[in-house]
């Protein structure tokens, strides 16, 4: 089983915790981060009656996996609202709180209702807007309260630098997901599961696989597959026949990477998206969503167009005659604003520009020609 691949995917384990600063035994490869998550939530004891909480901006898969979970055990989710005042201002709570304020104030409510909070996660970079959210914050405010918490930091990896184990577990972080297929340009089908310590005898991977009672299945295995490894790695390195070669091309991603210089590529992708985001709101008289220190590689700029047809015209035109998908979303008009999930033609309509190079530079220019300044 594995054969040869085996030592290789160890190898790009121990490459991928120096990347992130964390220890090569509590670091996993998934294939997603819709798998790490799925591990991670079905290891919870949940008991009945007690409360799962997440952001409004939390991806859809984690929101259906977290009620899905919480259905089954009869307890509830709780959605903490992001709100976003644009002109560049941080993402807080809602009544001007700041993100902790409105997490710690949701925990202490739930327990007061006998509902206790048993699990939060959080988006690390949330997906859109592709805002970094105030993590270790949040991560604090439910280590004081004993609330165990997982990061979604699907678009991390390649995108913001990151100290797992000095900073995030630190805070309070338990469990970590990011995929290696979005920003540090390894194929699809590659990503990274973070667990501490301490939870990593509960963490399946979602499907289980061979060395999952470890004692009496490893001699399917070659010595030098098997060699040194806790029972959290072996149970996560084989989970069955498939394509393994996605979790093996990391070591050339990084490879890659380091020719050109780590540092080189995320201050010139974050340098570029706090450039073009701020381009387009000058030029279109408009604003930029949120602050700098909130915008990693992705800018968001609110669109000179305040109809659903315009940015549904918008949004084909860019499709269909120029080849290029922007993801446009839209947020509520009276302040406070907040992620809006049944858009009405009274809202604020914002662009997403992630920021890879050349992707930039063309969707300025196409939007540009598009939306003239008046
Ligand atoms: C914030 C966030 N979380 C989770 C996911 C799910 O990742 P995957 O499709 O790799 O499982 C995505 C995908 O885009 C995402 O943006």
């Amino acid at each position: 089983m594995l054969e040869g691949v085996a030592p290789r995917l160890q190898h790009v384990r121990k490459l991928l915790a120096h990347y992130v600063g964390c220890e090569k035994q509590d670091l996993a490869l998934v294939e997603n981060c819709t798998s790490g998550a799925n591990a991670v939530l079905r290891s919870l004891t949940i008991p009945a009656n007690s409360t799962l909480i997440h952001l409004t901006t939390a991806y859809g898969v984690i929101k259906n996996c977290m009620q899905h979970r919480a259905e089954e055990c009869h307890a509830h989710v709780v959605e903490i609202r992001v709100v976003f005042r644009g002109n560049g201002a941080a993402p807080c709570g809602p009544n001007n709180t700041s993100l902790a304020e409105a997490v710690t104030a949701a925990i202490d409510a739930a327990t007061a209702r006998g509902e206790p909070v048993v699990f939060a996660c959080f988006d690390h970079i949330a997906s859109c807007p592709g805002v970094l959210m105030p993590v270790l914050e949040l991560a604090n405010a439910c280590k004081s309260r004993g609330v165990p918490v997982m990061l979604d930091g699907a678009h991390v990896l390649g995108q913001l630098p990151v100290e797992v184990t000095r900073d995030l577990e630190t805070a309070g972080v338990c469990y970590w997901i990011s995929d290696a297929h979005k920003w540090l340009f390894s194929p699809k089908g590659s990503a990274v599961l973070w667990v501490t310590r301490s939870h990593q005898q509960t963490v399946f991977p979602a499907a289980l696989g061979a060395a999952v009672r470890s004692a009496r299945s490893l001699a399917a295995f070659k010595e030098s597959a098997i060699q040194g490894l806790s029972d959290f790695e072996l149970r996560f390195q084989y989970t069955g026949t498939r394509d393994y070669t996605p979790y093996a091309a990391i070591e050339a991603a990084l490879h890659f990477r380091s020719l050109i210089g780590e540092n080189a590529i995320v201050s010139y992708n974050h340098e570029m998206a706090l450039w073009a985001q701020r381009y387009l709101a000058e030029y279109w008289g408009t604003e930029t969503l949120t602050s700098d220190e909130h915008t990693c590689a992705m800018g968001h700029t609110r669109l000179p167009i305040n109809t659903r047809a315009a940015a549904t015209a918008l949004s084909d035109m860019l499709k269909l005659r120029h080849n290029i998908h922007v993801m446009m979303f839209t947020l509520a008009p009276a302040c406070p604003r907040m992620q809006n999930v049944d858009s009405s033609d009274n809202d604020t309509y914002w662009v997403r520009g992630t920021n890879q190079p050349i992707k930039i530079i063309i969707i300025i220019i196409t939007m540009k020609m598009l939306i003239p300044v008046q």
